[in-house]
């Protein structure tokens, strides 16, 4: 926070702030050093959501929760614990933009379709058998494959395998809700038929870095299923080459047509910290959600120490310090706000001038385990 000033305190400055509250009227003196912070506090924190936690809780909601019941997704969101304060009925987001779930979808049942003019980015974590049919495209999802579904398509989800699926959702639900630009409209009937051969896009995009030239200026991402193999073959060609020192082999997700972020709000990357490897220390405008994909090790964030393991949800906050260890080679998942960052010219970074670049760990996070 900025410095507060003595005199906030004295009677007749309270009084004051109290009788132009009465008209909706504030002081912009005592506004000030409140809201205009030298360098970001955001009021998200560094939190940490188990495997464990989630496969219980979700299991939990298939017990009274069904899509046919509700008319929803099962999904459980994550509500940041420094964010829950800012809705009376409950509503919490992730970080400050950015909301993430698990959805757990079970054979034969239906998300149902609709549309909203928020964006979807969806990382599958574990099953197979279910698709989601986005514009009357089936498209069928695998452990590791990250999917895009731009703002304002139809969207809706089955499942014909016979094994439970869980994935990640990633939405920009708090930035367009704070924006006022919320749109949301139900299919008229209960989940699209397919107009399309399955898996369309991705096998017009089979042959990797060309396009069919009539994608030539397509905004919306016209590749909507990110194969996990592919993402691991990229990776895996980093590999011979020095890692980013802060973090690791990382790449982004991207949309074929234009180069930029897979989807204009929300960046996506995989990164792979190879066992033993301990990254510097950093911290940047933008805010990061987590899940990791395959491996254990612990991040460090300012200066606390959050112990992971496959399967596993974590937030760094916005400018807050990280490190990444690694005990065994990991794969993480994440989702960032770094494109809504660079889009207000926002985006910052430091590196930890300090210990040779890296923190001290003043304490250990204790997860909920389920
Ligand atoms: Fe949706
Ligand atoms: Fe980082």
């Amino acid at each position: 926070m900025g410095d507060k000033h003595a005199y906030m305190e004295d009677q007749d400055v309270k009084d004051f702030t109290r009788d132009i509250q009465g008209y909706n009227l504030g002081p912009l003196w005592e506004a000030i050093p409140a809201l205009m912070n030298k360098t970001p506090e955001p009021h998200a924190q560094a939190y940490l959501w188990t495997d464990e936690l989630m496969k219980k809780k979700l299991n939990e909601a298939a017990q009274i929760f069904t899509p046919d019941r509700g008319g929803e997704r099962r999904a459980i969101y994550f509500q940041n614990p420094g964010l829950t304060y800012r809705q009376p009925w409950g509503w919490a987001s992730t970080t400050q933009t950015l909301y993430a779930a698990v959805q757990l979808l079970l054979p034969g049942e239906v998300a149902p379709s609709h549309r909203h003019s928020q964006s979807a980015l969806r990382f599958i974590t574990d099953g197979e058998g279910a698709y989601t049919i986005v514009e009357g495209e089936r498209i069928f999802m695998q452990e590791g494959d990250f999917l895009v579904t731009p703002k304002n398509l139809w969207h809706g989800h089955g499942h014909v395998g016979d094994k439970p699926m869980m994935w990640m959702d990633a939405l920009d639900i708090p930035t367009i809700y704070s924006i006022g630009g919320t749109f949301f409209e139900p299919y008229p009937d209960k989940i699209e038929t397919p107009k399309r051969p399955d898996n369309f896009s991705e096998q017009r995009y089979s042959g990797g870095m060309v396009r069919p030239i009539s994608d030539r200026h397509s905004a919306v991402a016209p590749l909507a299923n990110y194969k996990w193999k592919r993402t691991e073959d990229a990776i895996a060609g980093l590999m011979k080459f020095e890692p980013d020192p802060y973090e690791g082999y990382a790449v982004e997700y991207i949309n074929p047509s234009n180069g930029q972020t897979a989807n204009p709000t929300m960046g996506a990357w995989m990164q792979k910290i190879p066992k033993g490897f301990h990254s510097k220390a950093h911290r940047h405008t933008h805010s990061v959600i987590y899940q990791v994909h395959q491996g254990s090790g612990y991040t460090v964030i300012n200066g606390v120490r959050f112990d992971w393991k496959k399967g596993d949800y974590f937030v760094i906050p916005n400018w807050a310090w990280h490190e990444h260890i690694a005990s065994e080679d990991s794969y993480l998942f994440s989702v960032n706000d770094l494109p809504i960052m660079e889009k207000f010219n926002l985006e910052q970074g430091q590196a930890l001038d300090l210990n040779n670049g890296n923190q001290k760990v003043s304490s250990e996070f204790k997860p909920f385990i389920g």
